[in-house]
């Protein structure tokens, strides 16, 4: 949830540290910190901005340092409990992004040994408990190793000390961490971004691993081992790639480059005129494959909306039966699961701890274990047996647009890549295959109607509820859809099946409450037509998503936004990006900031 970032090398730390923190923005923000040696701790409620200002022009010859970013777990965001954390003498520094269960019980028994705490925070044992064990023995990584072995949670740490100004030590548990390699500097942080500009070349820590950083060195390590490889990998994002590219917000920059994700998605993983989809990550478990007759899909928020698309995509193409789970229930209801059942986590950041866990659940009970992953090295990435990566870049905004999309393109080529496997017939994969082709250019035609768009939300800019249906494919899209709104928004929108409208919701309908209406030309639309007529009759204004070409729906539905004709299982990519485009709209049309809308943070890396 928190940015991690440090730096030890031959350059100024202050710039370098701020620079990088403003980069990883976006993964939590009610406050930040900074520890340099020479310098000491700056903390503040807010973002980096305060940090630079407080630090203002009393610059540091510190070349080394460590700085965070906060997303209150425990204790509130404001000044004390922000980080870094130090130890009862101000000799050990330790920035921490996770959450230490056992931290109630450590801190009892430190103050018993005469510990005192400022802070409200779990981070604030880990710098006694690491002062406790230099009493003993006044060695710093042991000090740490003797730490680490009794926590109990997750972590992410940076941890320095006065002693040992230039050493950083890190320790992953849970919470992702990457160490940066240039020449005479290093750097460690919570993902790539900050990283990017100074090298490309970085080591992604595994759970339970500890390293020692200094300017010219890194050695990884274990509780138990001093030494274990981790061979290091060149990352090919460029830090342009996550700034905002000339758009007001990330989040329309990144609705923008939809088309783009799309061929990142498809790039060399479908064979044309022979309707196979060829995926490099589920080589190694197609023989498996074969044997699935059970396939669960679990994932978060839109990640869980992509994975219902793809039940429709997988069970009509692919021939498997498929069943969508919240991830953050999946484990709760002890769910039954035989070596023939594959599961499948789809995960923007590769971090959303549910899905973790979920998968990890899943392990445990002898599940093959696949991921759909955007962020390279992330631990469901890692901790998989065979995926497809999304390509899709960093995302930043905090709602999720572009990597939701490529979910869900990747999951259409999953579908089509078991299908051929089995029953799927060529002509039907060849169609498919081209409709998946034609995508980019259908997208960016909608794309193009992003005024209408913005002029519809203006007309509706006082609505205080919205209701979006949609059935068949469009059933999950008018849930993604809500949930947009209601996100960047503030304002409360509802997803339904378009013909439960009897079985409640529509005693909610007068002329004050919206509906954005799903109906494409598909082999529902009739159905859904009824279900808008419900509404309307009962004077409901509706806003209807359909395909081009469509005049009967002008006669019914009180506003029209149109998307290209497509395949009809692909409809939901371009109704989506409609949907996506109207919230954004409306939401800044309330001046907010759609990048990071309040209480929320990009990466769910807590239960
Ligand atoms: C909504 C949104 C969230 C994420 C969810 C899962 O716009 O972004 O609902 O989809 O938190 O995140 P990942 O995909 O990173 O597992």
């Amino acid at each position: 949830m928190c940015g991690i970032f440090a730096y030890t090398g031959d350059k100024k730390a202050a710039p370098i540290l701020l620079e990088g923190l403003s980069l990883l923005e976006y993964r939590g923000y009610d406050s930040a910190g900074i520890y340099m040696p020479d310098f000491g701790v700056v903390k503040t409620p807010g973002a980096v901005a305060e940090l630079t200002k407080r630090i203002g022009d009393t610059a540091s010859d510190a070349q080394s340092g460590i700085a965070h970013l906060r997303w209150a777990t425990h204790g509130e965001p404001n000044e004390v409990n922000a980080h870094p954390h130090a130890d009862c003498n101000n000799t050990v520094f330790v920035i921490h992004n996770g959450i230490i269960e056992n931290f109630r019980e450590l801190r009892e028994s430190l103050e018993k040994r005469g510990h005192k705490f400022v802070s409200e925070t779990d981070t604030e044992a880990i710098s006694h408990l690491i002062e406790e064990f230099l009493k003993k023995d006044n060695d710093f990584e042991e000090a740490v190793i003797g730490t680490l072995q009794l926590l109990r949670g997750t972590y992410g740490l940076l941890i320095t000390s006065t002693k040992h100004p230039n050493t950083i030590i890190t320790a992953r548990m849970g919470s992702p961490v990457v160490i940066g390699l240039g020449e005479g500097e290093n750097f460690i942080a919570s993902d790539p971004t900050p990283i990017l500009k100074h090298t490309k070349k970085m080591v992604f820590l595994s759970d339970g691993d500890v390293a020692i950083v200094t300017p010219t060195s890194h050695r990884v390590r274990t509780l138990t081992e001093r030494e274990i490889a981790r061979p290091s990998e060149t990352i090919e994002w460029d830090v342009a790639e996550a700034s905002r590219g000339g758009y007001e917000h990330f989040m329309m920059k990144e609705i923008m480059e939809t088309p783009e994700v799309i061929e990142n998605a498809l790039r060399g993983r479908l064979i044309p005129g022979e309707g196979l989809a060829k995926l490099g990550g589920l080589e190694s478990v197609k023989e498996r494959l074969k044997s699935i007759d059970r396939l669960i899909i679990v994932g978060c928020g839109s990640a869980y909306y992509s994975g219902l698309v793809g039940e429709y995509l997988i069970e009509g193409f692919g021939g498997i039966p498929v069943e969508v789970e919240l991830a953050s229930e999946f484990r709760y209801r002890k769910p039954i699961i035989s070596p023939n059942t594959a599961v499948l986590a789809v995960s923007q950041s590769g971090e959303t701890l549910d899905t973790l866990e979920a998968l990890r659940e899943a392990k445990r009970q002898g599940a093959l274990i696949l991921g759909v992953v955007n962020a390279v090295g992330s631990t469901i990435a890692r901790e998989t047996e065979a995926g497809v990566y999304n390509h899709a870049g960093p995302e930043i905004g905090v709602a999720s647009t572009k990597a939701m999309i490529s979910q869900i393109v990747v999951l259409s080529l999953i579908a089509l890549f078991l299908g051929r496997d089995r029953n799927l017939s060529e002509k039907t994969g060849v169609e498919f295959s081209d409709a998946l082709r034609s995508l980019p250019e259908l997208v960016s035609k909608v794309l193009t109607t992003t005024d209408a768009i913005k002029a519809v939300t203006e007309k509706y800019k006082n609505a205080r509820d919205f209701l979006y249906i949609g059935r068949k494919f469009s059933f999950p899209v008018a849930l993604e859809g809500a949930l947009k709104l209601k996100e960047v928004s503030y304002v409360h929108a509802e997803g339904y099946g378009a013909g439960e409208m009897k079985h409640g919701p529509l005693a909610m309908i007068d002329e004050h409450f919206p509906t954005l209406a799903i109906v494409p030309n598909d082999s529902v639309y009739e159905k859904t037509i009824s279900n808008i007529i419900e509404i309307t009759t009962r004077k409901g204004p509706v806003i209807a998503i359909a395909t081009e070409g469509d005049t009967e729906i002008t006669k019914i539905a009180n506003d029209v936004l149109y998307i290209p004709k497509t395949h009809e299982a692909l409809t939901p990519i371009l109704s989506i990006v409609v949907l996506q485009l109207f919230a954004y709209h409306f939401a800044t049309e309330k001046g907010l900031n759609v990048d990071r809308p309040r209480n929320l943070a990009k990466s769910v890396t807590v239960e």
